[in-house]
């Protein structure tokens, strides 16, 4: 039973505060919803993240674990009370100085936990770091540059100040947007809304499959006076059915009579917040028809499997294919040949912040706010949705609090959306941390058999591939999964003789759609287990081996695409080498002194398709200038922690010829920006940076052009006018004397690329990307031979991304992706009904992670802005195969299940008989 609401009082932040509410309620809640500080985040509600500690007498605590009546007459701190008078603590500097904060969505929990030991201990050490913010999980940076922040405050950490114009791109550039994550004054999807705004729950499915039959909705009206309104499939004005291509929209809004998975969305209640939470679902006139599931591939497969879809025959959503060469013949004359088979489970993107936002309608408009990496295709959807024109749509996005793939498909924003529209309120929900973890899309668990053949010498002659892609209930991105996989299956290498399908089938398990990679991290796990069989069989060490088949300028992919420029894969591994042997020596010697203790060192290579597979990408970008000499950078790429914010405007800013600190961005407004596609597939620094390139020499060209100015002019914007020098003449543009546009500006330059690609033939031959990302890791790891457990101890990744637009973000994207390849080798499993919770799903935590030394290639791409391509994905991909490989080096056996639990690596060295193996 709820106490009733008591009057308590506390200190917060240096300042008495008095709150009536019930002691029992939260101090997350009371701290965000009574006394309006959102900087506290809420990522589960159950003590398991960390997002919401705050200092309660000096020593940091889960704010959402404590009951507002155990702070009465303490002092609560929160990450508001942090800056002195506005300005950052020196904790909060070197978070910024460092690039410590991606999506901010756990920086002031964070800071909270490093603040609790600085107080305590100003000087700790590394291990006292790890030990104090080991109860806050991120899912963004992999979490070294916190590390290196916490040991540096007061230090001069990382940054570049203020690169001079002309010098933005590769300096090291504090996040332009990062001030607002560090003091707890950045908006993500659940810390705003309009007044009066009604909440929104979702009821969902608790089963796998079955039917189920709405009964009377009065007597719960009835009840429950704060109800407004309880939305079915009914209310959808325009289509019930939505997914990522047009052809493919199979998932409903609300299930109108069948579901799919469990977490399918059934009803939304609408109403009083406290009403809509009160209501149980077993209330609900629901009855429920449970029916058989389809569970795996295997079943979806089987002769006769009952159809998950009607739609779908044998529950094929799509087959991929790439067939290049005589696979076969090449195989029967190979000097030597290799096999395995390798089986992935669901992964969940486990973004700390879980899906939220709001939704109004003004007139015939509507206006949605939510977490999101693809504004525009939220827009398009939402008016899909509602039957009505995407202009009558206008979607901004919030801050975005980590998404890596999970929040490209819509969800929250088409309930909200639904339901301000059809009501005629504003309207807002946030997802709880388990339904977000069962409701939204996963990493495709894969079943993989690969087959790879060499020469004598070591040089690879075919490769053959046939990968199962578990895609769930809905469509989602298994297409894209089944398309990427058999171009990306044969690995970084040159292989004349391809034979690579994959294929997505439909099961009930939660739609599987994009997750940093789209399939390749699976495939990668095969064709990197197989090169090292190789190198062991042909008699060369594997960094050797894949140095002898690295795929180099002037050589053809899989798809029979000539790599023209920027392949830095052969750069990487040189660079790996000074650190391979010596380390590959330091493990063997390590282990000739026995024990239970074994260290190996393994490499994993990678290659990814930066953009759209073989379709129309564009991006445009605008940049505008106004008569006071403001410069705003209109971006319509979301910005979700990667800092697209920041290079967009290092890029733009070299391009204009100014400095980096003059802009100001406008950031995925539909209404203010131009659709600069989905932050995804690693294309945003790639197409969108052309875009931003292109917009800022438009800009400078009208400026040159109107003053009459030689192309070499230095400019300087002041309040205005632009002052342009070169060779000791000078020129004045009165910005005085142009009209402005809508937003104020009176001159705006536009830019957009659309990388150039070619569909692919039925044999998968083409050029499906216009370039692509290489990289190559190593990874240290110590096996307990005794109880199976693996420790990652460094990874040394080396990355060829054409140009390292800001090094610092480039290092955070590297460090991130590693975290999460750590997480998917050896931890990461999502089971629906199981795992939904982030005390059942284990993440990496700041413990887990190793040092990592970076090394950047730049082997620059002419297509990309200053020679950049892409980064978010390819962090990830080579982590998992270079751990497989260590922990093969460390006792002889590789496991072929991921993840590798300590039980599954206890089973396999028991099932290779290497019981023995420490003497
Ligand atoms: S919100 Fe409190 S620990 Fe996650
Ligand atoms: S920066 Fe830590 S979760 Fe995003």
């Amino acid at each position: 039973m709820n106490a009733p609401p008591q009057t308590v009082r506390f200190r917060l932040n240096g300042r008495e505060v008095a709150v009536c509410a019930a002691p029992l309620a939260r101090l997350s809640q009371v701290l965000r919803e009574e006394l309006g500080l959102t900087g506290t985040k809420v990522g589960c509600d159950a003590g398991d993240c960390g997002a919401c500690t705050v200092s309660i007498d000096g020593r940091q605590v889960c704010a959402c674990m404590t009951p507002l009546g155990q702070v009465a007459g303490r002092a609560v701190m929160t990450v508001e009370g942090l800056a002195n008078d506005g300005a950052l603590s020196p904790l909060q500097t070197a978070f910024h100085r460092h690039g410590a904060a991606q999506c901010g969505i756990c920086t002031p929990g964070m800071l909270m936990a490093a603040q609790d030991l600085l107080d305590r201990n100003p000087d700790p050490s590394e291990p006292e770091v790890l030990d104090a913010l080991g109860g806050v999980l991120c899912r963004c940076t992999g979490y070294r540059k916190i590390v290196e922040a916490v040991l540096d405050v007061g230090g001069r950490g990382q940054i570049a100040e203020n690169p001079p114009a002309g010098q933005a791109v590769g300096a090291r550039l504090a996040k332009v947007d990062g001030i607002p994550k560090l003091t707890g004054a950045e908006i993500f999807g659940a810390d705003a809304a309009p007044e009066g705004a009604l909440w929104l729950r979702v009821v969902r499915s608790p089963h796998a499959r079955a039917r189920f039959a709405l009964g009377d909705l009065a007597p719960l009206h009835a009840k429950y006076p704060g109800l407004t309104a309880v939305l079915t499939h009914k209310d959808v004005p325009g289509s019930n059915l939505f997914g990522i291509y047009p052809t493919g929209k199979d998932q409903p809004v609300l299930a109108p009579g069948e579901v799919r998975y469990r977490g399918e969305a059934v009803l939304a209640l609408v109403g009083e917040g406290a009403t809509i939470t009160a209501i149980r679902d077993e209330e609900l006139p629901i009855a429920w028809e449970p029916l058989d599931a389809i569970t795996g591939t295997e079943a979806a497969l089987a002769e006769g499997a009952a159809r998950v879809q009607a739609a779908k025959p044998g529950n094929v959503l799509v087959r991929g294919r790439v067939v290049r060469g005589d696979a076969e013949a090449a195989f029967a004359q190979a000097a030597f040949t290799a096999e395995g088979s390798w089986q992935t489970p669901f992964v969940e993107h486990a973004y700390i912040e879980p899906e939220a936002g709001w939704a109004r309608r003004e007139g015939d408009r509507l206006t949605v706010a939510v977490t999101t990496q693809t504004p525009y295709m939220d827009r398009d959807e939402i008016a899909h949705v509602l039957g009505i024109e995407k202009e009558r749509v206008r979607l901004i996005p919030t801050a975005c609090g980590g998404g890596f793939g999970g929040k490209l498909d819509a969800s929250v924003q088409l309930l909200v959306g639904l339901a301000a529209w059809t009501l005629d309120r504003p309207v807002r929900c946030t997802f709880t941390r388990p339904e977000s973890m069962a409701a939204t899309t996963k990493r495709h668990p894969a079943k993989m058999q690969a087959r790879a053949a060499c020469d004598k010498d070591g040089k690879l002659l075919a490769y053959a591939f046939d990968g199962d892609f578990d895609t769930g209930a809905y469509a989602s991105w298994g297409p894209t999964v089944a398309d990427r996989v058999p171009i990306h299956a044969a690995g970084p290498y040159a292989v004349p003789n391809v034979h690579n399908v994959s294929v997505a089938a439909h099961t009930n398990g939660p739609p599987a759609g994009a997750f940093r990679g789209f399939g390749v991290p699976q495939c990668a796990l095969a064709h990197e287990a197989l090169c090292d069989d190789l190198a062991g069989q042909s008699g060369l060490d594997p960094l050797e081996f894949r140095l002898r088949n690295a795929i180099r300028k002037g050589e053809s992919t899989a798809t029979g695409q000539v790599i023209e420029a920027s392949a830095g894969l052969a750069e990487c591994l040189e660079a790996l080498k000074p650190h391979w042997g010596p380390a590959r020596d330091a493990a063997e010697a390590y282990n000739a002194h026995g024990g239970a203790l074994r260290r190996g060192v393994g490499i994993g290579c990678m290659w990814y398709g930066c953009g759209n597979t073989s379709m129309s990408n564009p991006s445009t970008l605008r940049v505008g200038l106004s008569s006071k000499g403001r410069i705003t950078l209109y971006s319509g790429a979301a910005d979700i922690g990667q800092g697209a914010n920041t290079v967009m405007v290092q890029i733009c800013a070299d391009a204009l010829g100014v400095e980096a600190g003059r802009f100001e961005v406008v950031m995925g407004d539909t209404d203010l920006t131009a659709d600069a596609g989905k932050s995804s597939a690693s294309r945003q620094t790639f197409v969108s940076g052309r875009a931003a390139q292109l917009a800022g020499e438009d800009l400078r060209s009208q400026i040159l052009r109107r003053a009459n100015a030689g192309g070499g002019a230095v400019l300087d914007i002041a309040e205005g006018a632009v002052i342009l020098r070169e060779a000791g003449q000078e020129w004045i543009l009165d910005l005085g004397n142009l009209n402005a546009g809508p937003n104020g500006d009176v001159l705006l330059g536009e830019g957009t690329f659309d990388p150039p690609s070619t569909p692919l033939d039925d044999n998968g031959q083409g050029a499906p990307y216009a370039t692509y990302g290489f990289a190559a890791q190593i990874a240290e790891v110590e096996v307990d031979a005794e109880l199976g457990r693996v420790v990652v101890r460094r990874i040394v990744a080396a990355h060829d991304v054409g140009r390292a637009i800001n090094p610092v973000q480039v290092e955070g994207q590297i460090h991130g992706g590693i975290a999460q390849g750590l997480g998917f080798a050896l931890m990461e499993e999502y089971v629906p009904g199981v795992s939904e919770n982030l005390h059942d799903y284990l993440i990496p935590t700041i413990g887990d992670v190793p040092p990592i030394e970076v090394i950047l290639i730049e082997d620059p791409e002419p297509l990309g802005p200053f020679g950049a391509k892409g980064i978010g994905e390819p962090a990830l991909i080579p982590t998992a195969p270079a751990i497989l490989g260590a922990i093969q080096h460390a006792t002889g056996v590789r496991p072929s299940v991921l993840p590798v639990t300590p039980h599954r690596m206890r089973e396999a060295i028991l099932a290779a008989g290497r019981e023995g193996i420490h003497g």
